[in-house]
């Protein structure tokens, strides 16, 4: 029979590696909460037209990468490609529309028909904050003071690429600059960009192509289409994050693959994955709730690439606490079972060795790396005490082996 493996592109969390995750998310979570981002938790998939609506029609995650299917009730459902559009959804249908400003935070699966790679999953992992309700352009300053925060909690020196995609109207008229340019490279242009070309020139600047990127160099650039509305908006973003020392890139190319981007577009890159540079995303997004059937709400967010900043932490050490292991010899389980209760009630990590083999016992100790062996037998029941034996001190070490009270235990161990 052949062996089952994992579905290409997804992988298991095990040991260091969960431990690495686990504590990505733990760091995200309590410095998004220094910020006053609240936790929030959507459905991993939502009714297609969410995305369709949200992300775009035109964009790569719409046109090629969303797993959609026929639930058994004949609905077509979407498992989540991106954060943002269900938060936007959660939002709107659970009226807090009203209840302004607000902050989210997630963390969670996100599923992508992509080429798998190195740094690029199928089911990807990200941590995203979204908040709504604030048209400062200081709310984008904050939420990238918190991406900054974050990043720098893990040593990651990442580039921060800034562009600003400007209002609607900066757009209209940018987009005619843009579709007169690149017509005149029609032919020339990859098949995906000439299909971008007719649906949303925009998205040639970010083409892969190299030819396309050559003949996008040359291309007219936002920054001379703004309002001046637009302009002033970006200025402000600017001197933001110089109040706040956080330097960053200007990237005209820079447009993001999702369409439900206004002003402020912004990607973390690194230069230690390759291709799949960016560990995190996003940019302001004014017009998304209104588009998606809820008030005109001013919003700024972004995600963040968990499993690329896991790839960053690779070399860290994560490994299992040494725990303290319960030895008996003899049937003292039952007795183990409450001691094991005493220690973990006062936070101390233990593990009770289910070998009656007093030989094995040890070795399993010995495995799981326990950084002390605590032993029950006739004479410790007998006179309510215990013996330690310290497995990292060498055989004649006069602390190697002793007997303690139980009463003393708690205070022997803490004074490690
Ligand atoms: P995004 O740029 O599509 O933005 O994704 C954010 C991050 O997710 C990327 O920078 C990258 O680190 C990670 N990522 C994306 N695809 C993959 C993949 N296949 N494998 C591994 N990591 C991946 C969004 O999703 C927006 N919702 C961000 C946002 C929030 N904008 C406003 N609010």
């Amino acid at each position: 029979m052949t062996k089952i493996q994992p579905v290409r592109g997804t992988r298991d969390f095990i040991g260091d590696f969960a431990r690495c995750i686990e504590f990505i998310q733990n760091t995200a979570f309590s410095n998004a909460r220094l910020f006053g981002f609240e936790r929030i938790d959507t459905p991993i998939f939502e009714s297609t037209g969410v995305f369709k609506r949200a992300v775009g029609d035109t964009s790569d995650i719409v046109g090629k990468e969303m797993y959609t299917f026929l639930d058994r009730g004949g609905e077509e459902i979407t498992l989540r490609p991106e954060g943002t559009a269900p938060v936007v959804r959660a939002l709107i249908s659970n009226g807090l529309t009203q209840q302004l400003p607000l902050k989210y935070c997630y963390y969670g699966p996100m599923f992508r028909y992509e080429r798998p790679q190195r740094g690029r999953y199928r089911q990807l992992h990200q941590f995203g904050v979204e908040y709504f309700g604030v048209d400062n352009p200081l709310a984008d300053v904050e939420v990238l003071a918190l991406a900054k925060q974050i990043l720098d909690s893990f040593e990651i020196s990442a580039n921060l690429h800034l562009n600003t995609i400007g209002d609607i109207e900066s757009r209209n008229s940018y987009r005619i600059a843009l579709v007169e340019y690149f017509s005149k490279y029609r032919n020339d242009l990859s098949s995906d960009s000439q299909q971008r070309l007719d649906k949303n020139p925009m998205r040639i600047l970010d083409s892969k192509d190299t030819n396309d990127q050559r003949i996008a160099a040359d291309a007219p650039k936002i920054s001379d289409y703004l309002t001046t509305f637009a302009q002033q908006f970006f200025e402000k973003v600017r001197n933001g994050l110089e109040v706040l020392n956080i330097t960053y890139t200007l990237d005209p190319t820079l447009v993001r693959g999702l369409d439900y981007y206004t002003h402020t577009a912004f990607e973390f890159k690194t230069t230690e994955l390759g291709a799949q540079d960016a560990i995190g995303g996003g940019g302001r997004y004014d017009g998304l709730v209104q588009h998606m059937g809820g008030p005109a709400i001013p919003a700024v967010g972004w995600g963040m690439g968990v499993d690329r900043i896991a790839l960053l932490l690779e070399n860290r050490n994560f490994k299992k606490p040494a725990p303290v292991a319960i030895i008996v010899i003899g049937d003292f389980f039952e007795q183990a079972l409450t001691l094991a209760k005493f220690l973990r009630e006062q936070k101390i990590i233990c593990e009770i060795i289910y070998k009656t083999n007093p030989g094995k016992a040890f070795k399993e100790a010995d495995k799981m790396n326990a950084s002390l062996v605590v032993i029950l037998g006739d004479d410790e029941i007998a006179t309510n005490t215990v013996k330690i034996k310290n497995l990292s001190l060498p055989m004649d070490h006069p602390d190697k082996e002793r007997s303690v009270n139980i009463t003393d235990l708690i205070g022997i161990l803490n004074a490690r």
